[in-house]
């Protein structure tokens, strides 16, 4: 509607054309930062997709690399075998006319496939240190900041992706050279053999389409693939008293991340990457 039209015009922040932030419901957002603010970090959780999320899309006016796609294999064969997967899959993933389950079962067999493939071609760990080495992938500005100060806060933050768990904490290792004691990766988990090389992966894959069945094992540190998580013990139940919840994605699936807690507020925030009249749509919250 016009109304509808009018909210979603609303651009707030900051001067920068190319951080753009589209805010549906400036009232309801401003409810929501102002409980969240009172009830304070103890009551705080983020949760964050990782690609395109805390990665950023462009760098230097090239498109920023996945965890997936940064990934080069020793046997070139299968890097070629992987793309030519991510040629017929990526289109469907993005196509509005697939309805949801039938797309669930196509994105099931594009991540098969491919894990399937790394398994065939025997990854090793060096690989990936060397891939990671030469990858074109960032955080975004803000993103070790934001960390630094969650951790200071003693602010849990969960990164949930449908990308590769050994990939995303070797770019932590290379690109932010810390680790941070608050920070866990749920994600597809590699399993190497005695000579180093990828022999399977750990529980069940995590899919773009997936996120929310997989939602309530963040709070199941013991669960097959959330490793990760082992240690936070008690803390278990600490998430789950965790009522807020501040949600960072940039795709549809991206918004179940948070469906195994019982939230009370939630700020879920798009990153989005529209063209309109020549500006780059970066942001929006809801
Ligand atoms: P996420 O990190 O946003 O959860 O999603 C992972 C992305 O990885 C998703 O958009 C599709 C992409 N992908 C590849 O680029 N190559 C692959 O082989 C697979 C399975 C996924």
């Amino acid at each position: 509607s016009g109304k509808n039209q009018a909210q979603m015009e609303q651009v707030v922040v900051n001067g920068s054309e190319s951080h753009l932030v589209v805010v549906d419901n400036p009232n309801l957002l401003q409810k929501k930062i102002s409980a969240i603010r009172l009830a304070g970090p103890a009551k705080l959780q983020v949760i964050a997709d990782f690609d395109a999320t805390l990665t950023k899309y462009w760098i230097n006016g090239c498109r920023g690399q996945s965890s997936h796609n940064l990934l080069q294999q020793e046997d070139p064969e299968y890097n070629v075998k992987r793309q030519t997967l991510y040629d017929y899959y990526h289109p469907l993933e993005f196509d509005p006319a697939i309805p949801l389950d039938e797309k669930a079962k196509l994105m099931v067999e594009w991540w098969e496939k491919t894990h399937a493939l790394l398994i065939e071609g025997g990854l090793t760990y060096n690989a990936i240190q060397n891939s990671v080495a030469e990858a074109t992938i960032a955080f975004r500005d803000g993103v070790t900041e934001l960390f630094e100060l969650l951790e200071e806060k003693g602010v849990p933050v969960l990164i949930f992706s449908a990308g590769l768990a050994d990939i995303i904490e070797e770019v932590l290792k290379q690109k932010v050279h810390r680790s941070f004691k608050n920070v866990r990766i749920v994600s597809n988990r590699m399993v190497f053999d005695e000579n180093g090389r990828l022999q399977s992966f750990k529980g069940k894959t995590i899919h773009v389409l997936n996120k929310n069945e997989h939602a309530l094992d963040m709070a199941a540190p013991l669960h097959d693939h959330c490793d990760d998580l082992n240690g936070l013990g008690d803390e278990k139940s600490s998430l789950k008293k965790r009522t807020n919840v501040l949600l960072l994605g940039d795709h549809i699936g991206d918004l179940g991340m948070s469906d195994g807690l019982d939230y009370e507020t939630r700020i879920s925030v798009g990153f989005l990457f529209l063209h309109r009249a020549g500006v780059r749509l970066q942001c929006c919250c809801c």
